[in-house]
């Protein structure tokens, strides 16, 4: 089969011409190891949907693509079967407004009795990162998220807990280490021991404030989502409901999602063992075709008539074979039902170096994007000014303590 590719920069306005670190605050609540850029997911949604459309992102991971929907009127549907990314896109897609995490947190202030913990029943792999002081404060701040009543509000607290709990900076809590993946512990342990490393006494409370003051910078969408923790292969969603898919499928076996989020899953009362077995991922190219015919299945069947999906993939090495994976899903798309309109090939930044050096001969080297039909799709007509382009639905409000 032969197709049309064309190269991300020839596009007039791609989102290759959006500055660096485009997009709201919220976006950066907590960074995810495999995510797509915030102006990516604004390019296809502006481009390919209309105010007041549908749109779904049934790997959704940190939720990019459904807040980027919501900003700009659309109604954003994020889906992932791992805990912390539904926690993540649905704190994106449903926040809440800052008065009522000021008021959580002074609440909190009152209620707190962290003294009540015994860190010694913690996992030694947990206690690696924080001190017994603040250790004692994050499980006593877990406990009173789960007392709280307004779900919205809990899991907001609990996303913005995952974007504390570990990291290089004064707000994070543990010792001083990755922000977008949890390091193995042992490594941790070495590198503390080695150094000589005070773990910090970090108020947890006030490192929560600070982190919800830079969330909320740059306001939340007026339009509110829904978010889902399933497998998208069997997704909660009526037929012929959505007017567009923006996607990201797992590659292969190229990111481990739950090992690299095993301390976040941990805060969230999961082990990384049992996500790992729930989630997709694999070293056989057949099992990854099986694996894109019933997602694609599921695609087709939840999406309009004469709308598109854009699927973005990767061009990778796998024990040392080349594979194109919008060369391998195109014909699968097809044999569903789609037209293939064309592949978008997409460089990935030097920067994104965990991509690019995962092991010696593997790693991705660049992202194929995938634009499918369902029956005949026409362009919204739309051209990106990236100089001016912001969101066209938010709500700003001034965060008061
Ligand atoms: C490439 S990532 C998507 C990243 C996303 N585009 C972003 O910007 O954050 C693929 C996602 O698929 C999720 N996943 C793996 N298997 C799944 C399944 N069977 N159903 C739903 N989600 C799954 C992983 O947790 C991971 O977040």
């Amino acid at each position: 089969m032969r197709t049309t590719y064309i190269l991300s920069y020839r596009i007039k306005d791609s989102w290759k011409f959006a500055r660096d670190n485009w997009g709201i605050a919220l976006h950066r609540i907590c960074s995810r190891t495999g995510s797509f850029p915030p102006a990516l997911a604004h390019y296809f949604v502006v481009k390919y949907s209309r105010i007041g459309d549908v749109v779904l992102d049934p790997f959704s991971g940190k939720g990019t693509a459904p807040l980027e929907a919501c900003l700009n009127g659309r109604i954003g549907i994020g889906n992932d079967l791992s805990p912390e990314a539904y926690v993540l896109t649905r704190a994106k897609v449903r926040p809440v407004p800052p008065r009522r995490v000021i008021e959580w947190i002074e609440y909190a202030k009152r209620k707190l009795n962290p003294s009540g913990y015994k860190v010694s029943e913690v996992d030694e792999d947990v206690r690696a990162f924080f001190s017994s002081y603040t250790l004692k404060q994050i499980l006593a701040v877990r406990d009173l998220i789960e007392e709280t009543e307004d779900e919205d509000l809990a899991n907001f607290m609990k996303a913005l807990m995952l974007g504390i709990l570990h990291g290089p900076t004064k707000i994070h809590l543990s010792v001083k280490c990755s922000h977008s993946f949890s390091m193995a512990p042992e490594y941790v342990k070495r590198y503390v021991k080695k150094n000589g490393i005070e773990k910090p006494k970090r108020n947890v409370l006030e490192c929560l404030r600070i982190k919800a003051e830079r969330v909320f910078r740059d306001g939340i969408p007026a339009v509110k989502g829904r978010a889902y923790m399933e497998d998208a292969r069997k997704l909660p969603i009526d037929d012929e409901s959505v007017d567009l898919v923006v996607t990201s499928p797992p590659y292969f076996n190229m990111q481990t999602y739950a090992w690299d989020n095993w301390l976040r899953l941990w805060f969230l009362g999961y082990s990384y063992e049992e996500i790992a077995k729930r989630l997709f991922h694999t070293e056989s190219v057949d099992r990854f075709k099986e694996f894109m015919e019933e997602v694609l299945r599921e695609i087709y069947r939840v999406l309009r008539w004469n709308r598109a999906a854009i699927i973005v993939l990767g061009r990778l090495k796998l024990r040392k074979k080349l594979v194109d994976m919008a060369e391998t899903t195109a014909p699968i798309a097809e044999k569903v039902g789609f037209s293939v309109a064309g592949i978008i090939s997409d460089s990935i930044p030097k920067s994104n170096k965990y991509l690019w050096y995962l092991r010696d001969e593997d790693g991705v080297s660049k992202e194929v994007i995938l634009e499918l039909h369902k029956g005949e799709y026409r362009g919204q007509g739309v051209e990106i000014d990236w100089e001016n382009a912001r969101p066209l639905t938010v709500i700003r409000e001034v965060m008061t303590t």
